[in-house]
């Protein structure tokens, strides 16, 4: 169970990452060119929120199987986790900065999604989907990934 888990959310990240980058640098580029919102923009928005949305929910699963998650505070107590940096990033950075990642995609679909204007619509994913992306990729736990 907890290898499968961690399997599939270990994959799924490149989808998520490669995603959001596009989904980014089309935001930007589409704001930058002040070009016409369409269908095609529409589409990588919502990818975006989708696949997101799925490695958060496979990433609540890991962290109440994976030794390196809730198991870890458990086991060795909060002040043990919070002082190695390791444990701290898997137990607690990388969820919680995560979550935010998401909360900050959705936010930046939803109220995009309400924009009447292409400009309007293209500034507000470029906003919401940037901070989400930096967030991301500081939380990323990269030495163990690659
Ligand atoms: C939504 C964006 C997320 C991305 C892109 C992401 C990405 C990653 C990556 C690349 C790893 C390292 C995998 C490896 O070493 O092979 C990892 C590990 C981990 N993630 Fe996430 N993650 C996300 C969300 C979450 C969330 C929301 C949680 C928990 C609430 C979570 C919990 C964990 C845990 C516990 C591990 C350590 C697993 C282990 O090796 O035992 N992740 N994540």
């Amino acid at each position: 169970m907890y290898t499968t888990i961690q399997f599939i959310h270990s994959y799924w990240a490149y989808l998520v990452l490669l995603i959001v980058v596009l989904a980014t640098i089309n935001a930007l580029a589409g704001f930058f060119s002040k070009r016409e919102y369409s269908a095609k923009d529409f589409r990588i928005s919502l990818f975006a929120l989708i696949v997101t949305h799925i490695q958060l929910l496979i990433g609540l699963v890991l962290y109440f199987v994976s030794p390196l998650g809730l198991q870890n505070i458990t086991t060795n107590g909060m002040g043990a986790v919070m002082k190695d940096s390791v444990s701290r990033l898997y137990a607690v950075e990388h969820p919680m900065v995560m979550i935010l990642t998401v909360v900050f995609i959705t936010i930046g679909y939803s109220k995009h999604k309400k924009k009447l204007l292409s400009s309007k619509k293209f500034k507000t994913l470029a906003i919401f989907y940037t901070i989400a992306l930096v967030l991301m990729l500081s939380r990323i736990p990269w030495s163990q990934w690659f």
